[in-house]
């Protein structure tokens, strides 16, 4: 089964697939993205990631090629070539190429590329003990709730936190956590979920809102309000959300356990909340 790539209009595999070194992506970082999940065959809340494009890509003046029914058929296509039942489709739009000049030089035709590769299943031991996680200061710009191809603050504190032994990077800005490197983070205190607000410093992560929504459901209080760092330390329960991970636990925080240092009950709860909402996979 082969990893497929579609670039321009062009369906390829993608060791095939290949774009100029004028292009802007490559060299100034000028593009936005979306990663998304298929589960048996179904791409996961869909329309959610394409609306987020849609946003991120109006932020940056980048004309998206395609409307949203044009979108789903061509991801529909690359899954079906794909074959993977189980799949992280990616998509990045780009302003285009050009000869290098900070000042993008009147229209361009952004450059498309979406990518099936196959999703192996995650480490379950990971989820039954609950994740290491550290913190550190927050060097991004003042955009992120763009999803931005600039990744570079992001791919050094994930290196970072792998470094010291823990799976993901937690941002620290003004003595508040934001969310992780590539991740939301909640944390619950007396059975209530808090979780940062959406704003200019945080990507409205879409498993951040399925989450939300399966906690209201299930009887969870649920407060979007800022987490100082030490609220994030004194938690009863801290996990992740994000559409690699999904719902993962938080079992220590800079070596210090959080709660019992085991995943806590709302945790649990909403772990299988949202297996259950993945296999709907609703649009
Ligand atoms: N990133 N915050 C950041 C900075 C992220 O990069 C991500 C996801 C999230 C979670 O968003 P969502 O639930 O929509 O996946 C939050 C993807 C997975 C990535 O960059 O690969």
């Amino acid at each position: 089964m082969p990893e497929i790539a579609f670039v321009n209009d062009v369906f390829m595999p993608l060791s095939e697939a290949r774009v100029s070194v004028e292009d802007r992506g490559f060299q100034f970082g000028d593009g936005v993205y979306e990663l998304l999940r298929v589960y048996a065959g179904v791409p996961f809340h869909l329309t959610d990631h394409l609306g987020r494009l849609e946003q991120s890509a109006r932020a940056l003046g980048i004309p998206l090629p395609y409307p949203r029914d044009r979108w789903a058929v061509v991801i529909a296509e690359a899954v079906s070539r794909s074959g993977f039942p189980d799949a992280k489709v990616y998509i990045q739009v780009t302003r285009g190429v050009a000869p290098r000049d900070h000042v993008p030089a009147g229209p361009m035709v952004p450059t498309v590329v979406v990518t099936v590769r196959a999703m192996a299943p995650p480490d379950p031991g990971l989820y039954a003990a609950g994740a290491d996680v550290v913190t550190v200061a927050d060097i991004r710009w003042a955009r992120c709730n763009i999803k931005s191809i600039g990744l570079l603050a992001n791919v050094l504190a994930k290196q970072q936190a792998r470094e010291m032994g823990a799976v993901e990077a937690l941002f620290i800005r003004d003595g508040c956590v934001l969310e992780g490197a590539t991740s939301n983070v909640m944390i619950v205190k007396n059975r209530c979920l808090v979780t940062p607000p959406e704003g200019p410093l945080l990507l409205p992560g879409v498993t951040r809102k399925v989450v939300l929504g399966l906690a209201q459901k299930a009887g969870v209080s649920v407060q979007e309000q800022p987490v100082t760092e030490a609220e994030l330390h004194a938690a009863d329960e801290v996990f992740l959300t994000g559409t690699t991970i999904e719902v993962l636990p938080v079992a220590r925080v800079n070596g210090r356990s959080i709660g019992a240092g085991s995943p806590g009950p709302v945790t649990r709860l909403l772990m299988a909340r949202f297996r259950e909402a993945r296999g709907d996979a609703p649009s």
